[in-house]
């Protein structure tokens, strides 16, 4: 039998948190034969919560749950974990300047690196999912100089399962029969979905999208605002945030950086730019990647038209100012 990973969850005791750790225990994210140990962090106002979804991952008797942790000390929290899934985070309240939560995110995620890089396993890889979850990954990163940049990475991949979601209602085909969407820079509205790339499982072999979808105008219209305001649609719907698509989504993207990404498919993360594709280096930018053995490599040689790097680097204009005002928060 294996032995059990320990998964940190920051923010547990919230939305995500509460749709992301019974998938956990479940084995959707590092799969069906792996045990797990649930590290759950959150802060003393939600610590009553916190002991609830404890209580409940008991009573769920999930057989691939070996222990639980759940704590609002984030040394305890972070103490030997191999995965850390960052959800737990500050955020924009009506009438706040962008600056104040940038400034509050900022602090939590300078402390928590500290904890994670002077506790955490080695090797512990870190997807960070709380808002701005780029700028926040950087900061993690920068604050944890011992963990390699390689090891921190943030949740695009709901933007990019979206994408995959959109292509399958338009061209009524399951979405497990398309692939190869792309989701550039910044988890936000200025973020790039590009389906420049993407294919289509078809009885006739894989297609390009592009040629299934034979509407540019759609693909380069409505296709593109409908990812970049999904989230807001699904407020404005559910009056709450993205909870099950985000945690899903999340377990995709763990799973696949450890187990590894079929042959042919790549996926979308944000990750530590070396200055592929002409963005700028040091910032955390969501590229396309292939996993194996571990770790994720950025696909190269994609060719890239004009229509796309124009919106690739507005949104890494828009990752370098960000940069720019998390930097001036820590003074
Ligand atoms: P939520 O407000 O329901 O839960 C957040 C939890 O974090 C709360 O329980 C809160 O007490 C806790 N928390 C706050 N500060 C903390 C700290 N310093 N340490 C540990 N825990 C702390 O929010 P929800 O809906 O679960 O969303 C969580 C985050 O994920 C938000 O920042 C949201 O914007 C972001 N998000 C990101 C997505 C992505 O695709 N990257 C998608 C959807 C949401």
């Amino acid at each position: 039998a294996k032995e059990p990973m320990r998964v940190l969850v920051t923010g547990a005791a919230g939305q995500i948190g509460y749709a992301l750790v019974p998938m956990i225990a479940r084995g959707v994210m590092l799969g069906a034969d792996q045990p797990v140990i649930l590290h759950m962090l959150d802060i003393p106002p939600a610590v009553e919560a916190l002991n609830g979804v404890k209580m409940e991952l008991v009573d769920a008797a999930f057989p691939l749950l070996k222990g639980v942790v759940a704590t609002t000390d984030a040394v305890e929290a972070c103490t030997g974990v191999n995965v850390a899934v960052m959800v737990g985070g500050f955020p924009r309240k009506e009438g706040m300047e962008r600056k104040d939560v940038m400034s509050k995110n900022v602090s939590i995620y300078k402390s928590q690196a500290s904890a994670l890089e002077a506790h955490a396993a080695p090797n512990c890889k870190v997807l960070v999912v709380a808002n701005p979850a780029n700028t926040n990954a950087l900061i993690l990163k920068e604050f944890a100089p011992s963990i390699p940049e390689k090891n921190i990475t943030c949740l695009t991949r709901l933007d990019h399962n979206r994408a995959l979601g959109q292509i399958s209602e338009r061209l009524n085909v399951q979405v497990s029969d398309v692939k190869n969407a792309i989701i550039w820079g910044n988890h936000s509205s200025s973020q790039y979905p590009d389906v420049n790339h993407a294919t289509v499982k078809t009885p006739n072999g894989e297609k390009p999208v592009r040629e299934l979808v034979a509407n540019d105008e759609w693909l380069n219209t409505e296709f593109i605002s409908t990812v970049q305001q999904r989230g807001a649609a699904i407020i404005k719907a559910r009056k709450f945030s993205s909870a099950l698509s985000a945690a899903s989504s999340a377990c995709d993207h763990i799973r696949n950086w450890v187990l590894g990404t079929p042959e042919g498919t790549f996926v979308s993360m944000g990750v530590y730019s070396d200055g592929s594709y002409g963005v700028p280096a040091g910032l955390i930018y969501s590229f396309p990647v292939t996993c194996s053995g571990g770790d994720w490599t950025i696909v190269q040689g994609l060719p890239i038209d004009k229509f796309s790097r124009e919106k690739m680097d507005a949104t890494a204009q828009e990752l370098s100012e960000e940069k720019a005002l998390a930097y001036s928060c820590l003074n």
